[in-house]
């Protein structure tokens, strides 16, 4: 067992003296969080994730969570003996696997982020897309080129879907009485069909309905890498795209490039893409002068 010496009350007054000016700088403004099903690793982090949100709560921030559950996912259809399919970062999604995708984002995943930031002394309200209309889906082709040789195809995913709408009323009116959304990304198309959506899509296109001052996407790593796997601090359009060409850039690191490039271009401020499965990473990139992660820039 580890014992912690606490700091000397002087540095603990000079860590809470250092984070007031970007308290006062952000009061109001709403932070869309990705939490990510990688990040979700183990129990004292979720306890953690907590925390952080329901301190931006109190301290007079919006918080909104998106959340994935890849993983958790994975773990339910390998118990049916379904085995998971990706492309460019999309999940393959048939009927049986969007029931598990709708069960486990929805029920599971959702009801216990809820649960912890409950417990944290926050008031959490758990959503999908469905509810209030929230999000309005159609159905999403990939087009995939497999290398520079080979002509593209357009590949039919499923149940995937993309965001053709926001309707963000049923934020607005949770956040105005104090409470924090918890979205789980599943939408609902025209004729009232469920679609499976990226939560990284469904995040940005939230920042963007919200006009969000951040959209934080937590994952697993410490930002986007380089080819020779170090740390980029800040990252520009085209170098994502040929980033995306050469394939340095890969899986479920696509859609999250590409949405934080997004919203990034509709006018949320700021995008970082951060370690998730480091404690108060939150925190730490909000309110002090320690950039972490990467940056994405136009
Ligand atoms: N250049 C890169 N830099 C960093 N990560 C990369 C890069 N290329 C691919 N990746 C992969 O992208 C992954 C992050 O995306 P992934 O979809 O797996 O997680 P998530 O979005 O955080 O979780 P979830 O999909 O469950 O919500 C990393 O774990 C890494 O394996
Ligand atoms: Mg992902």
């Amino acid at each position: 067992m580890t014992i912690e010496t606490p700091p000397p009350n002087s540095t603990v007054a000079d860590i809470l003296i250092e984070a007031l000016p970007y308290i006062r700088k952000f009061s109001g403004m709403t932070v869309v969080v990705k939490y990510g099903g990688h990040a979700m690793v183990d129990e004292q982090l979720k306890i953690d994730f907590a925390r952080d949100i329901t301190l931006l709560k109190f301290i007079g921030l919006n918080p909104v969570v998106v959340h994935g559950g890849g993983p958790q996912i994975n773990r339910v259809l390998d118990q049916m003996g379904i085995q998971p399919q990706f492309v460019r970062g999309m999940r393959l999604t048939d009927g049986p696997t969007m029931d598990v995708v709708e069960m486990v984002l929805g029920g599971k995943v959702n009801k216990g982020i809820v649960a912890q930031i409950n417990q944290q002394g926050g008031r959490a309200v758990g959503l999908s897309g469905k509810d209030g209309g929230l999000i309005e889906a159609r159905k999403m082709h990939i087009v995939h080129q497999a290398d520079a040789a080979s002509p593209p195809e357009i590949i039919d995913p499923g149940m995937v879907g993309e965001v053709t709408r926001v309707n963000p009323q049923i934020i607005h009116t949770l956040s105005e009485k104090g409470f924090i959304p918890i979205i789980a990304p599943v939408g609902a198309g025209r004729e009232g069909e469920t679609y499976n959506i990226n939560a990284d899509l469904v995040a940005s296109h939230i920042a963007m309905a919200l006009s969000a001052g951040r959209l934080m996407l937590l994952t697993d790593v410490d930002g986007v890498m380089d080819a020779k796997g170090q740390l980029i601090s800040s990252i520009d359009a085209a170098a994502i795209r040929s980033m995306i060409a050469d394939g340095s850039i890969s899986g479920g690191m696509i859609p999250k490039i590409e949405c934080a490039l997004a919203a990034i271009e509709s006018g949320v401020e700021k995008v970082p893409i951060l370690n998730g499965t480091r404690r108060h990473a939150i925190l730490l990139e909000l309110f002090t002068d320690r950039g972490i992660g990467t940056e994405v820039t136009e």
